[in-house]
């Protein structure tokens, strides 16, 4: 047990996402079980600058496993971004008696995490973002359940697509990657992905392999895109004008970032809030908790930050074979 933190703060960051609350239930149980009071902090990086604390015992976190979102609530705060701010956590940490603070969150999280630690504060970082865009882990709390539940929207739209022989664009999550898009398209069939890390804005070339799909006698056709590409109504005028056919859409939104989480998001979520307890008991700070190379381990939070994604070769592999298994 290490001595030196006898109080650890909670704190999710970002985007909420399905397998949340299971890590900060597993922070708080496992925290009290190896000794240390623990503080949840209300909306992110703002509530901290707000000093919005709540101390969590056993019962603070009971019935929320198997919810969505987080009951610490999450926001954007871009004023951590500046040195100021971040001097004033750190100094609001210390003055609250933070030993610990575990962030959990995307990698702009992280960020906002290693800017403490460079101010003093002991951080842990879990991976949390329905976008799995995470460089360091092959997994990210919430992915599992918003692929899951992307998948499951788009089997819908398809009854609707063939009973009608209809062209439907469907727009998925992802700001910066397309990792939900692919993984939800391949998986519902779709015969064309768009995405930011490929797509090149050719609607004509789309449009070409709709006409190729629907002269083979197919009378519908599903396609995704990232919401990092653009949004669905703007793509899909640009496509009906390139192909001449009406395109539907649909936006799936905030209908995939929430929902009971999976299986998956809620042990590996309760896993990852337990090892950064662990890892605090065992006198290690300023790490980021990981799922790579099939394992859990962690690194230091500097290093997390620069990592590569282990999963490039898979997603390249799933884009080149995505349309050959459509017809
Ligand atoms: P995610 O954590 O899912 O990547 P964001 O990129 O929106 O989500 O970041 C969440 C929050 O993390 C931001 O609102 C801000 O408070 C903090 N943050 C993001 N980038 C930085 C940064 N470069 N330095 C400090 N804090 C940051
Ligand atoms: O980071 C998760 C995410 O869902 C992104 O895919 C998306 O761009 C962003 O959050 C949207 O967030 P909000 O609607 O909260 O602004």
């Amino acid at each position: 047990m290490n001595t030196d933190i006898k109080t650890v703060g909670v704190l999710t960051s970002g985007g909420d996402a399905p397998g949340m609350n299971a890590a900060i239930r597993a922070v708080v149980r496992r925290g009290i079980f190896k000794g240390f009071n623990v503080k949840g902090i209300r909306r992110g990086y703002l509530g901290l600058l707000n000093e919005e604390f709540v101390d969590m015992g056993m019962d603070s976190v009971s019935n929320i496993l198997e919810r969505g979102g987080t009951i610490l609530e999450t926001e954007r705060c871009l004023e951590m971004k500046l040195d100021e701010y971040q001097q004033k956590a750190a100094d609001i940490c210390r003055k609250h008696g933070i030993d610990a603070l575990v962030v959990i969150g995307g990698d702009g999280s992280f960020r906002g995490a290693q800017s403490l630690a460079r101010k003093g504060v002991n951080v842990i970082g879990i991976p949390g973002t329905i976008d799995g865009d995470i460089g360091c882990s092959e997994y990210t709390i919430g992915f599992d359940t918003a692929v899951n539940t992307a998948m499951r929207a788009i089997d819908n739209i398809r009854d609707t697509a063939s009973s009608h022989e209809r062209c439907c664009l469907i727009e998925v999550m992802g700001r910066d990657a397309g990792y939900i898009a692919l993984w939800s398209g391949i998986a519902a069939g779709a015969e064309q992905v768009l995405i930011p890390e490929t797509y090149d804005g050719d609607e004509k070339r789309v449009m070409e392999k709709v006409a190729a799909h629907r002269a083979t006698g197919k009378n519908n056709n599903i396609l995704i895109n990232a919401e990092g590409v653009g949004r669905a109504e703007e793509i899909a005028g640009k496509l009906e004008k390139a192909g001449g056919i009406r395109v539907r859409t649909t936006t799936l939104s905030y209908i995939q970032r929430g929902g009971n989480p999976t299986c998956r998001d809620r042990v590996y979520a309760s896993i990852m809030g337990a090892k950064a307890i662990d890892l605090l008991a065992e006198g290690a700070s300023n790490r980021v908790v990981v799922y790579r190379n099939g394992i859990f381990t962690d690194y230091d939070i500097d290093e997390a930050l620069t990592m590569e994604s282990t999963m490039k070769d898979t997603e390249e592999y799933i884009i080149d074979m995505l349309e050959s298994l459509t017809r």
